[in-house]
């Protein structure tokens, strides 16, 4: 691997805007594109190098832009395309990537290839959705669920057929066997790739395909009531079909013809699963996400079991990637405590692979509890007696003291937190001891050292509540050593001997010190020790 030219995507990191929430700048208390390009400074700061900007396309808002009712336009609460042409602009004039997010499994209901596809069943388009007969009882096709509650089946008066949406009925599916369906959204990824945009997160790419007999999925005999209705059911045969696969490889040549352009899969898979999303020669995506920072339980043995098969699993070429949080699941904050978060962001930071941070977890933001009237989310509003509402993750960016933190002069679309005039961008620039000061280094050391972005991962045994590893390129190693619990624990590894220097520490004053052999490590701590 020595003499390998590493790519943008490889080396960097991404960073993951929602964009109602990061920055508005025209007072109607929702984020925009102008906006955002206010604050590329503060992410240049920071050390991002790579920006995704979740849907800000044309959009009924049913989901909030994952409804999307025009792929090559910009929502007007967002902006204009000369806005989005100057984000692109001021993006890569500092020496950034911008990663645009594509949503190729369904459009909003009140797309224009819908409405078509809907108005009659010999309508041209009709075809480029997924439409069924009912059975005789006149009940839906088959037993699949959609994601956000109730049956994936929506009954059209008119044409008397069902069609069916993964998500919300507003939101439904394509027939990605289609080739007319493909050939379209194949054009919309040149529409942006041609105006420069470095790269797709695409939507729940595991989804695009589904059985073609549609058969009923199996149901889940573990389910638990206080779950998502849709895991009633496990879905064999509406997600994560071999076909998928061709699609995948599809999308993955138009993005061939472009330099350097970036494929990212939201993937929620297990790990030999996922890594199938390589594709074959690994022309597949470029980055399957790895959620499991998100969905495994934050302790240190499961974490360390599942670190090394992933490692292991990974295809020859194939480049790793870790997510520590998203616009769709709890802040790691909330989920693991504001000490932890640090060891977490240690992690996510230090570990081989593309890291993608989410908007404010480097404040160390914590969900805000939003009351049941101000709920907009519709996966809580669906479900609401089962605590799924993802706006506790997708509140404002906290940037200063001031009103609202900075981020709308008008009422903003989610209220912001009591804590914002502690926890807020100004404040903790200037404090040394802050979170964001401790991410900022973090990202520094990461970014100015070859061995932490791209050098290998070598396990280090450990046990008890500790999970540790070396990072190693050239001569130059890094042994990092997380304590995931609250409480002390002795560091007493197995596999290997080793003297060195602290030079980064969730509690800095260890910084510097000269370690070696058996120590104890307090709770919540971490440290990244350069070896001799
Ligand atoms: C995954 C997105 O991250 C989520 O926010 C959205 O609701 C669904 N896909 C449907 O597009
Ligand atoms: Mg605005």
């Amino acid at each position: 691997m020595k003499d390998q030219q590493y790519l943008w995507w490889q080396k960097g990191l991404v960073y993951q805007v929602y964009p109602r929430s990061f920055q508005d700048s025209d007072g109607d208390g929702v984020g925009d594109l102008k906006g955002i390009i206010q604050r590329l400074d503060y992410l240049k700061w920071l050390g991002i190098t790579a920006v995704w900007v979740s849907p800000i396309y044309p959009s009924p808002m049913a989901d909030y832009g994952y409804d999307i009712s025009d792929y090559q336009g910009i929502h007007p609460l967002f902006g204009t395309m000369e806005d989005f042409d100057q984000l692109l602009e001021e993006v890569h004039k500092r020496d950034m990537k911008l990663i645009l997010d594509l949503v190729p499994n369904h459009t909003s209901n009140e797309h224009p290839w819908f409405l078509e596809s809907r108005s009659s069943r010999n309508n041209p388009k009709r075809d480029w959705y997924i439409w069924e007969d009912p059975k005789e009882d006149g009940s839906e096709p088959n037993n699949w669920l959609a994601v956000f509650g109730g049956s994936a089946w929506e009954w059209d008066e008119k044409t008397e057929q069902y069609y069916y949406h993964a998500f919300l009925k507003e939101q439904p599916d394509l027939n990605w066997r289609n080739p007319e369906v493909q050939q379209a959204m194949f054009e919309v990824m040149r529409f942006w790739l041609d105006k420069g945009v470095d790269g797709f997160r695409v939507d729940v790419m595991w989804h695009m395909i589904k059985d073609k007999q549609l058969r009923d999925n199996p149901p889940n005999p573990n389910y638990q009531p206080q779950q998502s209705t849709y895991e009633q059911v496990i879905p064999a045969y509406s997600t994560d079909q071999p076909e998928v696969h061709d699609i995948v490889a599809m999308m993955r040549e138009v993005m061939n013809k472009y330099d350097e352009r970036v494929l990212i899969g939201e993937i929620y898979l297990p790990i030999h699963r996922l890594v199938t999303y390589y594709g074959q020669d690994n022309q597949g995506a470029h980055l399957p996400f790895n959620f499991m920072l998100i969905t495994l339980d934050w302790n240190a043995r499961t974490l360390t079991s599942h670190i090394d098969e992933y490692e292991a699993a990974i295809p020859e070429g194939g480049w790793p990637n870790w997510v520590i949080g998203n616009h769709d699941k709890p802040r790691i904050t909330s989920r693991v405590g504001q000490a932890q978060a640090k060891v977490a962001g240690m992690l996510l930071l230090t570990l081989r692979g593309t890291p993608t941070l989410y908007y404010g977890d480097e404040l160390g933001m914590r969900d805000v509890p939003i009351p049941p009237d101000e709920v907009q989310d519709p996966q809580g509003l669906n479900m609401p007696d089962k605590n799924l509402s993802r706006d506790p993750a997708r509140t404002p960016m906290q940037w200063d003291t001031s009103e609202n933190a900075g981020f709308t002069s008008g009422k903003p679309w989610l209220r912001l937190p009591a804590n914002y005039k502690r926890v807020n961008v100004e404040v903790q620039k200037e404090d040394p001891y802050s979170f964001l000061s401790f991410y900022h280094r973090l990202i520094k050391l990461r970014q100015e050292e070859p061995a932490l972005h791209v050098g290998d991962y070598v396990p280090v045994v450990t046990d008890g509540p500790l999970l540790a590893f070396i990072r190693e390129h050239e001569e130059k190693r890094f042994l990092i050593v997380l304590n995931l619990s609250h409480k002390p624990s002795i560091f007493s590894p197995k596999n290997i001997s080793y003297k060195g220097k602290v030079i980064l520490a969730t509690e800095s004053d260890l910084e510097n010190n000269r370690i070696e052999g058996v120590i104890t490590m307090g709770g919540d701590e971490g440290l990244l020790i350069q070896l001799d």
